[in-house]
């Protein structure tokens, strides 16, 4: 503890390793956690109070999502902790420090509720268990966390664990860190704890340790072991990294290659491109994966990746054969676009939950252990968005339109474009049936085939 600090404080216990990574911590966005029990909340709160001791004069703000949480978590514990070092004043709900410094705490339970810190500016921000919070929350309350102070620049600190309406946004920034517009990588860093990493509650409460351990499968993974791809409501709770991604290796030249596309302009447009191995067995190889990006321009990028190989065809959303304005050239389709600049479509069956379906077969093991589809580890956007993915409310067998699903709908579309993995009989002839032979076009137009 620095020595700065009053001899008043009845601050107890040293922070463990973990802990003190995140102390060091000076980025702009500093995450801490992503399991249970690794000592996130005494972290959050004795970060907040060594500040506010070491900088005179500095505005912090806590938050929690509900008003019972933040009781609980912080306000109590605090209280006792700054008993006779700062001024607790219970309407406003903030700590006054001697030196000038002030802890606020507060929380956001209605999606509005932010806009009360409209206007105004605090030098730090924490949001606790910050996958309660929305990305439209946390994106608004990144415009409060500015300063002017010259010894001090702003910075926004999280713990959080997997699930929750916000696990998308925090395992986008922090686990996956896929970066969007003006976010800069290096202003994002995440600290991982579990509850191995806290030993007082370990050593405390060793039964806490197979409390977790109990949980149902998906929770388990989640809560002790911190996994992100798996959360409550998930559609395709078998997807895990684990199992269905490869490493790039070289696709023998016999295996046949096709793509599937999700068109999009304002949203993401998908593009994958498969491979059949003789045994059934399907590898997506490759993704495009672009945000308004003209469908001339997306046309001649997967030409270019497609460079040297034979493509059987291209399964594309519905809506590529509707008129738009945005993306496509007037008067044309983004059908006929993409015609024109070498990549012929074909439009993919839509049928949306048989196509789930589909997608969940593939994912499930064959009799060797192994899943009927593979992904090329490069694939970023569809390992990411594939275990984000999560029930419709109202019709419970489809996926949720609030979801980022492009990737998963441009595999849905490649998916759909193969004839359905039959039993072998053993008398029969090999399988060579392929449904789309039906209606392929004349080969006119096809660049390769
Ligand atoms: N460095 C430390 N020294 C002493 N006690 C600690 C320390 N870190 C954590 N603890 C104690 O360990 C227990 C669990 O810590 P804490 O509540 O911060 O974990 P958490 O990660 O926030 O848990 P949850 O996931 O349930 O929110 C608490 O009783 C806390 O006071
Ligand atoms: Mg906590």
């Amino acid at each position: 503890m620095p020595n700065d600090l009053p001899a008043v404080l009845h601050l107890s216990g040293v922070p463990n390793p973990k802990q003190k990574l995140f102390f060091a911590a000076t980025a702009r966005h500093i995450a801490y956690g992503g399991a249970r029990g690794g000592g996130k909340s005494w972290a959050m709160r004795r970060k907040f109070v060594l500040l506010a001791f070491r900088y005179s004069g500095l505005n912090l703000l806590l938050l929690r999502r509900t008003l019972p949480e933040l009781t609980e978590n912080h306000v109590r514990p605090l209280q006792k902790e700054l008993s006779g070092a700062a001024e607790y004043n219970q309407t406003r709900r903030e700590f006054l420090f001697p030196n000038g410094s002030r802890i606020k705490l507060g929380y956001c339970d209605k999606e509005t509720d932010v806009y009360q810190y409209q206007g105004q500016e605090y030098d730090v921000i924490g949001l606790e268990e910050a996958t309660h919070f929305t990305e439209a929350q946390m994106q608004f309350l990144s415009t409060c966390n500015r300063s002017v102070r010259s010894d001090f620049s702003p910075r926004m600190y999280y713990t959080c664990n997997p699930g929750g309406v916000g696990h998308a946004w925090v395992k986008r920034l922090f686990i996956d860190r896929v970066y969007r517009n003006a976010e800069c990588p290096d202003d994002y860093v995440f600290i991982p704890a579990k509850l191995s990493d806290n030993p007082v509650l370990m050593q405390n409460n060793p039964e806490y340790r197979k409390t977790l351990m109990n949980l149902p499968e998906p929770l388990r993974r989640a809560h002790l072991e911190g996994d992100w791809d798996v959360l409550m409501g998930q559609y395709f709770p078998e997807f895990s990294r684990e199992k269905h991604t490869v490493a790039p290796y070289p696709i023998p030249g016999e295996w046949r290659r096709f793509r599937a596309m999700d068109w999009g302009y304002n949203d993401p447009c998908c593009v994958l491109w498969f491979a059949a191995a003789p045994d059934g067995r399907l590898t997506v190889y490759r993704e495009l994966y672009v945000r308004k990006t003209l469908s001339s321009a997306i046309a001649r990028e997967v030409v270019r990746l497609s460079d040297g190989e034979r493509i059987a065809y291209t399964a594309a959303s519905p809506d590529a054969w509707q008129q738009r304005g945005l993306g496509g050239i007037e008067g044309q389709t983004i059908a006929e676009v993409f015609q024109r600049n070498g990549v012929p479509l074909l439009p993919a069956d839509n049928a949306r939950i048989p196509g789930w379906q589909r997608v969940r077969e593939a994912l499930a093991p064959q009799s060797d252990g192994r899943p009927q589809i593979e992904i090329f580890s490069t694939c970023q956007n569809l390992i990411r968005t594939l275990p984000l993915l999560t029930f419709d409310r109202h019709t419970v067998e489809d996926v949720s339109d609030n979801c980022e699903d492009h990737a998963a709908e441009a595999l849905r579309y490649g998916l759909m474009s193969r004839p359905r993995p039959a039993k072998p009989d053993p008398a029969a002839p090999p399988l060579c049936y392929d449904p789309l032979d039906r209606i392929r076009p004349s080969a006119a137009g096809y660049r390769s085939l």
